[in-house]
């Protein structure tokens, strides 16, 4: 099959078995590797899906400007589709934009408007979204596309994402473990999944120091994980249990995937096997477990894959004391940081 476009290769990702990383007699856990989508990550799924579904419905037509506030993998995905369909796109970045975050973006032509402000807690988001609608009032025909408000995002993983789980499993799954920043992932696939399985638990990855779910702002250095703001998508009552993850704990488990399983992998799917390694010792060994893998590791060489970049990382430990909820599996009461914090060293 030729396929139309690079566009029409988005999806269709496969689902694997992680059982040399957790192997038996424990819980089995599949993980789907959102990695081998096109522009390297899930977030093609949304930019096409809401990209596509806007050109279709008229709402984004040729002479459309499109903006984002985004440095990471949305940017790219849109850049992509942009390219692909012929729209301008604008991204609205921040200085801590990895650099080959930036390259990606400037050659596949996104404009770039980087803003320098931060406010008082160090953050960019107010300066972003600001400058967002600035633009989005001097551009003529511009469109705000919006991730963490926009129901397309969570819908384009409930028809894509989830219904591809569904259709390859072939037994029910009783948790699905997604790293979480829009919440656009985690809900999309759960709503899907749900409806075939009404039991299913969702285990959100969060990083220390992301505000989604209560917690209080700090430092995170992991790309994708985590938000500084609480997302207009977010539905806590569809979230029965969230796990923080520090960044060395990410870092750790992203070299301890790609020891056992050859999967080299971007920051967040670290924090997911950081998770469900705090996750296992509560499950019976007849629990099935489905994990969403999220990008790619090469864009991650100088992060979570270098040695000084790891070193330099603060040893949080993994206490949601100061995050609200109740701890959901009582996970946090011994961290196993000393163990990740050694291999992550290595
Ligand atoms: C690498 C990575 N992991 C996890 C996420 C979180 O996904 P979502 O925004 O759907 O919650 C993102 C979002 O950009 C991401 O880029």
């Amino acid at each position: 099959m030729i396929h139309e476009s690079i566009v029409s290769c988005v999806g269709r990702t496969p689902l694997i078995a992680l059982s040399r990383q957790f192997p038996p007699p424990g819980p089995a856990v599949a993980a789907k590797l959102e990695m081998l989508n096109p522009s390297g990550s899930m977030k093609d799924r949304s930019a096409s899906h809401i990209l596509d579904l806007g050109l279709r419905q008229g709402l984004i037509t040729r002479n459309t400007h499109l903006l984002e506030s985004t440095s990471g993998n949305f940017g790219i995905a849109l850049a992509m589709v942009a390219r692909v369909r012929d729209l301008s796109l604008t991204c609205v970045v921040d200085p801590g934009i990895t650099p080959s975050n930036l390259r990606i973006l400037r050659t596949l032509r996104a404009n770039i408007e980087t803003v320098t402000e931060p406010d008082e807690c160090g953050s960019y988001l107010a300066a972003r979204i600001e400058r967002v609608r600035a633009l989005a009032e001097s551009i003529e025909e511009s469109f705000w596309v919006n991730q963490y408000a926009n129901e397309l995002n969570w819908r384009a993983h409930d028809e894509g994402t989830g219904a591809e789980i569904l259709a390859e499993l072939d037994r029910p799954i009783d948790y699905l473990v997604a790293p979480v920043s829009t919440t656009g992932t985690i809900l999309g696939v759960s709503r899907c999944l749900r409806r075939a399985f009404p039991a299913l638990r969702v285990v959100a990855v969060d990083a220390i120091g992301s505000v989604i779910f209560g917690g209080s702002p700090g430092p995170r250095k992991i790309p994708g994980l985590g938000a500084n703001r609480v997302p207009e998508l977010l539905s806590p009552g569809e979230i029965d249990d969230v796990i923080w993850v520090s960044d060395r704990e990410a870092a750790a488990g992203c070299r301890e995937l790609a020891v056992s399983e050859g999967i080299l992998a971007g920051g967040s799917s670290g924090a997911v096997v950081a998770a469900i390694g705090k996750l296992l010792p509560q499950l019976p060994s007849s629990a099935e477990i489905l994990a969403i893998l999220p990008d790619r590791g090469e864009r991650y060489l100088d992060l979570v894959y270098d040695d000084e970049w790891c070193a330099a990382l603060p040893h949080l430990l993994s206490n949601n004391a100061s995050h609200g909820e109740a701890e959901p599996f009582g996970l946090f009461a011994e961290s196993n940081d000393g163990e990740i914090f050694d291999d992550c060293r290595h």
